[in-house]
This record gives structure tokens, C-alpha cells and sequence, in this order.
């Protein structure tokens, strides 16, 4: 109400406007109403939220989340460039805020905490009136967990995709080795009974050659043959053996059964039998072979024999990999929370990102030339899954490799 005072000729009045304010106070009192709403909001909101100048970057506030998120207090956000906050690209569209109508949106950028360390995080703008003025909201999602939890997914899955190749190469492996081991059989057996005739036949055929002189024999003089064939039938009778040794591990690598996984057996005494049955072959390897036992190792459950063959393969590996006598491997095992390690450190030549990725897979070898069938690890691999274990291996080429076996402890109580 406003009252004006007013003379009419002689008189003096008061002049009275009364005006109803109801609607504007109503309007008010809503809009206070939708401040206090969207404050509340805003300080409860999980993700990080800023509020920014239209047009000129700054903060005007930050809620609790994004204090977490940044590590600044509220006081030393107020009035800070939001460039150097999540960067000049989020910066420019806050920036040209007034033309965005409805918004911008970054899928991942990185925001620089106080500490100088980067978060990756998505970023959301609004523009939003508050008190008369336009600004922009900023939502700012960290994004650490969920890259975190992303990359883990594509780990298992690149495992899982491991383990069914192994599985799936294994039982090719093994129906090739039922295929193969039948025909090798003959091989075997007939290369060794012509080998026995040969000898009988040989006697024959020296007294015709000392009587007659030279005679062909397939194509060939006698005098020559006479040395050649016995050569050519061990060939055939060594070559009909090391397909049985390969096919035979085959039969390891594949097979189902759990036979000999009931018991229990001590870690260290295996190592140790290992590395007795391995004494020539270490001394002809290096001068420094070590082997540190931990002591007081709980029992693991399974085959000890077939932990031996494992820790057998893995020290032969690491033997064959070194340069020269000088050179150390060291057997150590150890536990932790449960498990129980086994590891075979060398200083040899190391591997390849590309062999590394490989070494597991039945028939992969660098060693052709010196016998290497490519089984040693797979086989290994397939005997430690058994156990409930994990067999990994570090490497670096020049530096030398570390391969570990990890094996449940046999809980206690149940020794
Ligand atoms: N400690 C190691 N250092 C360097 N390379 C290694 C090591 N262990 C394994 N490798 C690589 O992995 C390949 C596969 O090993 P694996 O034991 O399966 O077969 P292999 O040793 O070649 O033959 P074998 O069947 O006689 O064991 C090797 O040929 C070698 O290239
Ligand atoms: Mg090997």
C-alpha cells in the first residue's frame, strides 16, 4: 500500500493505493520454495556437481561430492576456472553456454585434482536460471570404478577365451594322439624286427659279397649298404620312440582322471626330489643354482609326483634359457593368505611379449633344433589346473623369466 498526500483547493487529503500483492508474494515464496528443492538436491547429489558463470568459467559453487572428488574446500572453489578443473574443451562449451539450449555432454575427460592427479570422468552441462541469472550445472561423474571394473571383464574374458583354447587344443591333441599311436605301434614293432633280420640277413649276404664281390641292393652297392641300412632302421626305430614319448605325454595332457589328487603332499620335499633327479643337468647348466625353501609350509592337496614332473619342466626351461655357466636359477617357495608358491627365477634370455603369449599352447617350442616338442608347459599347465593352481610367468627378453605355480593349501583340520 502507498499513501500520497494530496491538497484539494483547501483541503488536504491522503491519497491511498492499495495493491494486491498476493500472486507475487505466492510466485516468491514458490520460487524460494524451488531454490531450497534444488539446493537440497544439489548437496545430496552422489555425483559431483559445479555450478559455473554463464560465459565466463568460473565457480559459483561446488556440492560435497564434488569437494570429494577434487579435494578442494567450498571456499576454494568459489571463483575458480573451471578450466582448470576438467580442461578448455569442457571450458569453451561452458563458455558458449547461453547458445546451448539444453546442454553438453562429454563422454570422458580428465579432471585434474588438487593433488594434480587425473580422474577420468564424464561431464554433463546444463543451463539452468537461478535468482535471474543463467548458469550452468556441471555433472561430473568419476568414472574410475567403472574403467576399473571394465578392464577386469576383458582380463576374465581374455582368460576364459585362454582356458577353452587350451581345452579345446587338448582334446585335439589327444584324439590325434589315439590316431596317431596305433599306426606308430607298427612302426615300432616292425622297424625293430627288421632291424633283428637285418642282422641275420647281413651274415647271408657278407659271404655272398666276400665270395661273389659287390652286388646292388637297392639301387646301391652292397659295401655301401652294409652300413647305411643299419643306421636307416634305428632311425626309423628312434624316430617310432620319440612319437611314442610325445604321444604318451598326449595321453598326460589330456587325461580326465583324477587318479592320485586324494592326498596331500609336502611343497618343499617335491622341490626337492625335483631338483635331486635334475642334479646332472643343473651342473652342466650353471655354477649358481639356488634352491630357499620356506619353512613351516602347510600341505597342498593333490599329487606330488605330478608337481615334481611340473617343477622338473620349469627348471629344465630356465636351465636351457641361460647364456652361460655364471648365470643364476633360484627355486624359492613361499606362502601367503592360504596359497602356497612355487618359483623357478632365471637370468636367461627371457621371452617376447609374443612367445610369452604363447609358451602354454601343446607343440609351442623355440627349441626344435635341440629336441623341444612344446609339450613341457602345457602339460604342466594342465597338471597344475588340476590342483585348483595358476601358473603364470614374468619376463623380460635379456633380463630372464620367473615362472610361478600357485596351489591352495590344504585347509586345516583336514591333514
Ligand atoms: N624360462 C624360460 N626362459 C625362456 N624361454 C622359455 C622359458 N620357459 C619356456 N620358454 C619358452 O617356451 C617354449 C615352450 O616351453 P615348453 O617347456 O612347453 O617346451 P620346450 O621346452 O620347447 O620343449 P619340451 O617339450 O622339451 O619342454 C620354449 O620353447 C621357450 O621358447
Ligand atoms: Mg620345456
Amino acid at each position: 500500500m502507498a499513501i500520497t498526500p494530496l491538497r484539494v483547493g483547501e483541503k488536504e487529503l491522503a491519497l491511498g493505493i492499495k495493491r494486491d500483492i498476493t500472486a507475487r508474494k505466492t510466485a516468491e515464496e514458490a520460487l524460494s520454495e524451488s531454490e531450497e528443492r534444488f539446493r537440497q538436491i544439489f548437496e545430496q547429489n552422489q555425483d559431483a556437481q559445479v555450478i559455473l558463470g554463464c560465459g565466463e568459467c568460473r565457480v559459483i559453487d561446488a556440492n560435497p561430492a564434488a569437494i570429494a572428488l577434487f579435494g578442494y574446500s567450498r571456499e576454494e572453489f568459489i571463483g575458480m576456472e573451471e578450466a582448470d578443473l576438467l580442461g578448455e574443451k569442457v571450458c569453451e562449451k561452458v563458455k558458449t553456454g547461453l547458445k546451448l539450449q539444453g546442454g553438453f555432454s562429454f563422454e570422458r575427460v580428465d579432471a585434474v585434482r588438487r593433488d594434480g592427479t587425473k580422474a577420468a570422468v564424464s561431464v554433463r552441462g546444463q543451463v539452468i536460471t537461478l535468482r535471474q541469472s543463467t548458469m550452468v550445472l556441471c555433472t561430473v561423474r568419476d568414472l574410475t570404478e567403472l574403467i576399473r571394473m571394465e578392464e577386469e571383464a576383458r582380463y576374465i574374458q581374455a582368460k576364459l577365451i585362454h582356458a577353452n583354447k587350451m581345452t579345446s587344443i587338448g582334446t585335439l591333441a589327444s584324439g590325434v594322439a589315439h590316431e596317431i599311436n596305433n599306426p606308430n605301434n607298427f612302426i615300432l614293432f616292425n622297424s625293430t624286427l627288421l632291424s633283428d633280420a637285418w642282422k641275420d640277413a647281413a651274415r647271408i649276404l657278407e659271404r655272398y659279397y666276400r665270395d661273389n664281390g659287390d652286388f646292388s641292393l637297392g639301387g646301391l652297392p652292397y659295401s655301401e649298404m652294409s652300413e647305411v641300412v643299419p643306421e636307416l632302421l634305428s632311425g626309423i626305430t628312434d624316430g617310432s620312440r620319440r612319437i611314442k614319448g610325445i604321444v604318451d605325454n598326449l595321453k598326460d595332457f589330456s587325461r580326465k582322471d583324477k587318479a592320485g589328487l586324494e592326498g596331500s603332499f609336502d611343497v618343499n620335499r617335491a622341490v626337492m626330489a625335483s631338483v635331486s633327479i635334475l642334479s646332472n643337468q643343473i651342473a652342466k647348466y650353471t655354477d649358481s643354482f639356488e634352491v630357499d625353501c620356506a619353512e613351516g609350509l602347510p600341505k597342498v592337496k593333490g599329487s606330488g609326483q605330478k608337481i615334481e614332473q611340473v617343477v622338473i619342466n620349469l627348471v629344465l626351461n630356465a636351465l636351457h634359457a641361460l647364456a652361460d655357466k655364471k648365470k643364476r636359477v633360484i627355486v624359492a617357495t613361499r606362502q601367503e593368505e592360504g596359497r602356497v608358491f612355487i618359483e623357478v627365477r632365471d637370468e636367461g634370455a627371457g621371452m617376447t611379449r609374443d612367445v610369452l603369449d604363447r609358451v602354454m599352447e601343446p607343440f609351442f617350442t623355440t627349441k626344435a633344433d635341440l629336441g623341444g616338442t612344446g609339450l613341457g608347459l602345457s602339460i604342466s599347465y594342465s597338471i597344475i589346473k588340476e590342483h585348483g593352481g595358476t601358473l603364470e610367468f614374468d619376463s623380460a627378453p635379456g633380463i630372464g623369466t620367473t615362472a610361478r605355480i600357485t596351489l591352495p593349501a590344504e585347509a586345516e583340520g583336514l591333514e
